[in-house]
């Protein structure tokens, strides 16, 4: 099987539920490429609508047409776009009744921690939490980032520990001790876990966690590329959702919002973003680094130690999963 029918069936993240609001508003539709296929994202009195970012007329790329209250136009002829991509109306006959040949192809969408997910096949959605925010938590997303590396590499650099005080010690404050704890990781429904606890802070460089402070982290990896981290910060619970889609074998769009507990004080949602995109930085440079831009699970050319534990968990669950390079 290829690299798309094998995940064809889940979901993944296309875009931030705060810009597809903003983009309607300005009435423009948005764009993203999943496993290959380019995407129209609009939005129509208030249902969204991911479908195939072609005009069933003459081809041309619907993401660079209008929103309004009517739907989708395409910018070419005016065809219009309207719930689940049904075409409303061709302007140059208006009387023609049958528009179903017209129509656009469209896929099930879900709303989850401030991103919109779709599936281009029989996906069935995870539950990961709430659409927004709560009473209790903040949600802060921050912009998506495009990588020129796999979703695989991505997500296994996340739950990866022991890169912690070589790639971030100049971002988080007490990131030097570089013996790291054996763990255990555990099956779970879709996945698996793993936590350990470690005096590695979380705060930025310069603020000093409690002292004798011992920070826990708990990691759950949902399917493919779903990683969540639950970090015990002293004054609360701090949840990454690290989230990749994947383009193409080589390449992915990084999606990272994080939930946490409204008695944190991390400052304003523009320096809570701030700091993600430091430490989104730091990987960054890693991941694009890293060859094959893929994980390749039909060779032994890296080795594992100890640390490594998740990253091996991980590469036998998409193996189980069928999977070849990810
Ligand atoms: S190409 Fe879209 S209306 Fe003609
Ligand atoms: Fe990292």
């Amino acid at each position: 099987m290829s690299y798309s029918q094998n995940l064809i069936d889940y979901y993944y993240p296309v875009a931030r539920l705060q810009d597809l609001d903003a983009a309607t508003v300005a009435g423009k539709p948005l764009a993203a490429v999943l496993l290959g296929k380019p995407l129209v994202i609009y939005k129509i009195r208030g249902e969204v609508v991911v479908a195939d970012d072609r005009c069933p007329h003459r081809g041309e790329m619907l993401s660079a047409g209008a929103v309004s209250e009517a739907g989708l136009q395409c910018p070419y002829h005016g065809l219009q776009f309207a719930h689940l991509g049904a075409c409303a109306r061709i302007p140059a006959h208006p009387q023609v009744q049958n528009l179903r040949r017209f129509d656009l192809h469209s896929y099930q969408t879900v709303e989850s921690n401030g991103l919109l997910w779709t599936s281009l096949g029989a996906g069935t959605f995870y539950d990961l939490g709430p659409e927004r925010e709560t009473e209790s938590q903040r949600l802060v997303v921050a912009p998506p980032v495009n990588v020129n590396a796999s979703a695989g590499r991505q997500v296994e650099g996340f739950m990866d520990i022991s890169h912690l005080p070589f790639v971030h010690r100049t971002t988080f404050n007490e990131c030097t001790t570089e013996i790291m704890p054996a763990y255990k990781v555990e099956s779970v429904e879709g996945g698996f876990s793993f936590e350990y606890t470690s005096s590695l802070g979380n705060y930025p460089l310069g603020h000093s966690s409690p002292k004798d402070f011992m920070w826990r982290r708990a990691c759950r990896i949902h399917f493919h590329f779903i990683a969540i981290l639950d970090i015990y910060f002293p004054d609360g619970l701090f949840t990454i959702f690290n989230c990749a889609s994947p383009v193409s074998e080589e390449q992915c769009v990084w999606f990272y919002p994080i939930r946490f507990d409204k008695s944190l004080s991390l400052g304003s949602d523009e320096e809570v973003n701030a700091f993600s995109e430091k430490v989104q930085r730091d990987d960054l440079a890693v991941v694009e680094r890293q060859r094959p831009r893929y994980v390749d699970l039909t060779s032994d050319s890296e080795q594992s130690f100890g640390a490594d534990a998740a990253s091996v968990a991980y590469r036998k669950m998409l193996r189980t999963l069928g999977l070849c390079k990810v």
